[in-house]
């Protein structure tokens, strides 16, 4: 790529993210092309973008640039053949293998033989997604966070065919933005959408088991945990049918880890379209002005609390184990992509491991159940008193 600020972006996808990611990359100065395949969904993606300018502007949040400087470099363009003239291309199109490969195909007969190609993929193998590519070494993944404008994550995940060069040129080129990224193995969910999986699995396991109801459960992750939501709120706001494809495509991707088991429950609130604040109903009722009390018993409380982060912590300290990222990206990346009070390998360090390894032994020996299986990382860990950090 040539000097930062210099180079070209162009984003295949108006959507949420990729039209997020084409306001970013105008504020830092780029010229940005935006394709879609939808000329509605280009016109609406260019009105909004105005829109969203105009209001970072209003909170002085343009990097002191005006917002007409910012959207005169953003082209929106029906016409693909424009990406000829790019430097970077993030794609942002819709999560399906075979159309973005076919996408990838037709892109590499347009741009230049330089032009690194990125996607925005949450759950699609990077390997996968650059087999159709001729020269897969100048692909990677850039996963932003939704808001991408707002949300300073960005996990950066190379394929085994990705060249080391590109992932530097692209990370430099990020944190210039101010963005801060981490480095994940090409797996299933990467590092935030795996970790995180059991704050939503454990949540709902306790609730099918009828400990607690979802407003006592949120109570106690919130209360007692210092999350900023519950899990049941978050799912709820996320939207149930995205969050259990995530849940399902990471499970069935990983060859049916039982600890990323889907749930019934929130497969039936999918299938009656009780997806959450979008439709009105979810796991909660969002037409009743109030939602019922919690059980505000501190008892109950720390006993759901301790369970969903042992939880968390065990797939924290296997991705670690398992060279997903490091213990230092792990911490970031579940702060900043889903805003985690505090990193989970801290965390551990904090409750002590022992005292963890205590808590999915308990579950282990309870439940029988492969889902509560200790890490060796934590084994191995408690067994000799270390802590993640010094
Ligand atoms: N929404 C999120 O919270 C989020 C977060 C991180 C990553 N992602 C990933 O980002 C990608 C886009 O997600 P989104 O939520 O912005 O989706 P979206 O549905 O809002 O937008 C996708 C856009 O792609 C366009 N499109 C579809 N096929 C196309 C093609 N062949 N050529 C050009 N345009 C095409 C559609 O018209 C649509 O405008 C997905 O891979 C998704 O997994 C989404």
């Amino acid at each position: 790529m040539e000097k930062e600020k210099k180079i070209r972006i162009g984003i295949m996808g108006a959507g949420t993210m990729g039209n997020g990611i084409a306001v970013i990359s105008a504020i830092n100065g780029h010229d940005v092309i935006v394709f879609d395949n939808n000329t509605q969904v280009l016109e609406k993606a260019k009105n909004e973008s105005i829109k969203a300018i105009e209001n970072l502007h209003s909170k002085n949040k343009l990097q002191d640039k005006n917002p007409q400087e910012v959207t005169s470099k953003m082209y929106y363009e029906s016409d693909l053949g424009m990406f000829g003239i790019c430097n970077l291309i993030v794609e942002a199109i819709v999560e399906d293998l075979t159309i973005k490969q076919v996408c990838y195909s037709q892109l590499e007969q347009l741009v230049p033989d330089n032009c690194i190609i990125g996607s925005n993929t949450s759950s699609l193998s990077i390997a996968s997604l650059s087999s159709s590519l001729k020269n897969p070494s100048r692909f990677l993944g850039i996963h932003f966070f939704n808001p991408p404008v707002v949300m300073k994550l960005v996990e950066i995940i190379p394929s085994l065919l990705t060249d080391i060069k590109i992932v530097v040129q692209v990370r430099d080129l990020l944190q210039s933005w101010g963005k801060t990224t981490v480095l994940a193995k090409d797996t299933p969910g990467f590092i935030v959408n795996r970790i995180a999986r059991p704050f939503y699995t454990e949540a709902l396991r306790i609730l099918d088991e009828g400990i607690a109801d979802t407003s006592t459960i949120d109570w106690a992750m919130k209360e007692i945990g210092g999350f900023k939501m519950g899990p049941f709120e978050l799912m709820d706001l996320i939207g149930n049918d995205v969050n259990y494809k995530v849940t399902e495509s990471i499970f069935e991707q990983s060859y049916f880890e039982a600890r990323f088991k889907p749930s019934i429950t929130q497969k039936r609130l999918v299938e009656a379209k009780m997806l959450g604040k979008k439709t009105g109903r979810g796991f909660y009722d969002y037409s009743q002005e109030t939602q019922k009390s919690p059980n505000t018993d501190r008892k109950l409380g720390a006993k759901i609390f301790n369970r969903i982060l042992a939880q968390l912590i065990n797939e924290a300290a296997d991705s670690l184990l398992y060279g997903i990222a490091t213990k230092e990206d792990i911490d970031l990346a579940m702060q900043l992509g889903v805003n985690y009070p505090k990193g989970l390998l801290k965390w551990a360090d904090e409750v002590g491991i022992d005292n963890i390894v205590t808590q999915l032994k308990t579950l282990l020996d309870e439940y029988g159940e492969e889902r509560y299986r200790i890490s060796p990382m934590l084994k191995r860990m408690a067994a000799r008193g270390w802590k993640f950090y010094m």
